[in-house]
């Protein structure tokens, strides 16, 4: 897969300011994303210390989002290795297929949200981190 840390962005999503009401941030399918979003999913609860992640995906491109406090998303292409901090409920990542993705430091309370292009497919993932950098010199 001949994707780049370079194709992972941070995307700006629109945030509606009801004044003393708080905000709304809206995600539309192939207008904020550059893909149709197929499936919702967010990890919260998440014990002081934890890791999650680990893996890559070959096919699933995904927006993540601190929808609650912050976390760090380590993206990997197999070369080059960037950290981005997400603590800002109208920012999204968006990563392409083939990132070897960690998400660590979460804050007490935080809530991950990620809107996915595929449905959850389990032979869509490399677990192995050297598998996946075999997977990405082919
Ligand atoms: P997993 O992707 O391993 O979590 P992480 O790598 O972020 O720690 O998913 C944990 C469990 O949740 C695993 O048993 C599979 C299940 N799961 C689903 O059934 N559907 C999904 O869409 C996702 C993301 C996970």
């Amino acid at each position: 897969m001949k994707t780049n840390i370079y194709n992972c962005t941070i995307i700006e999503l629109s945030k509606h300011h009801s004044d003393r009401k708080g905000n709304i941030s809206v995600v539309e399918n192939d207008k904020t994303v550059p893909f149709e979003v197929k499936r919702v999913y967010y990890l919260y609860d998440i014990p002081g210390g934890e890791e999650r992640g680990a893996h890559a995906h070959k096919e699933l491109s995904q927006l993540i989002i601190a929808a609650s406090g912050s976390f760090d998303v380590v993206l990997d292409d197999g070369t080059i290795k960037r950290t981005f901090i997400l603590n800002r409920p109208y920012q999204g990542l968006y990563v392409v297929p083939g990132m070897w993705r960690e998400l660590k430091n979460f804050s007490s309370g935080s809530v991950c949200c990620v809107l996915a292009s595929r449905p959850y497919e389990k032979e869509d993932y490399i677990r192995d981190y050297k598998e996946f950098l075999q997977y990405k010199k082919v």
